[in-house]
């Protein structure tokens, strides 16, 4: 299903990602361009553009962390994917539905790694924003559920952090609304997203070393910090909030991609 998303005003706010990422145009996770290869089209997946300038999110990650990170990890995940699906059945496939099908019921398929990684950093990207941070808008829709999930902000915030410092290896830490309306931290490892447990992802930060280690070095927990109180966009987790709720209200079981 595809949902166009709604763009209100012509104001570019500082904080929503989102939001920018549409009126600059940007294509949606799954979009794909089309190129000719021998004699018949095919889509292939691209490095889809960041919502924000290289330099947009210092002093609190560098455009150095952005230029390796989103530049180059990125961007082999999705020149990896391409050359692992050409010329098979899963070319047919939007970004969610490799990530579905390719965790394979926790037996996961070659692709599944890279596509995951695609799906789990374009996800962290709008994840963040320039002038970010800090608890969300009082009386805001998610501030209210994180008091009920968690009983304060400073208690979900204790505990996310938790969750990041003491995630063994690489892997993500994620905010998400669960099909019975709470809350939940999950970690994941590697390239595992929680959509495979159908989960309603509402903020990630990645810790994997190459998100902090040109900033913090081997200071997890200071990233962590920084990235709650410098770089969360509450804008967007409250954004997806408000569409996950609609679609869930209505029956339909999948969640479009934003
Ligand atoms: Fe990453």
């Amino acid at each position: 299903m595809a949902l166009a998303f709604q763009v209100a005003g012509t104001a570019l706010l500082p904080c929503n990602p989102l939001r920018a990422a549409a009126l600059r145009g940007a294509p949606t996770p799954s979009s794909r361009r089309i190129s000719l290869r021998g004699v018949s089209p095919r889509a292939e997946f691209h490095l889809r553009p960041l919502p924000y300038e290289m330099d947009a999110l210092e002093p609190h990650m560098s455009k150095t962390t952005l230029e390796f990170h989103w530049g180059k990890h990125h961007r082999s995940y999705v020149d990896n994917l391409n050359k692992q699906i050409e010329g098979t059945d899963a070319e047919r496939y939007n970004l969610s539905e490799l990530v579905l099908k390719g965790y394979n019921n926790g037996n996961p398929l070659p692709y599944f790694n890279n596509a995951g990684q695609i799906w789990n950093h374009e996800f962290f990207w709008s994840s963040m924003c320039r002038g970010g941070g800090g608890e969300p808008p009082a009386k805001s829709e998610v501030l209210e559920l994180i008091v009920k999930s968690f009983g304060s902000y400073e208690e979900f915030a204790e505990l996310f952090k938790r969750a990041g410092a003491t995630q063994f290896g690489s892997g993500w830490v994620w905010l998400v609304l669960t099909r019975d309306a709470k809350l939940e931290i999950v970690k994941t490892s590697n390239a595992l997203t929680p959509i495979v447990w159908d989960h309603i992802p509402l903020l990630v930060v990645d810790v994997w070393e190459h998100a902090y280690y040109l900033d913090f070095q081997n200071k997890r927990p200071d990233y962590l910090a920084e990235f709650l109180d410098h770089l969360v966009s509450w804008q967007a987790a409250g954004e997806r909030l408000s569409r996950a709720k609609a679609f869930v209200n209505v029956g339909e079981p999948v969640i479009p991609d934003l």
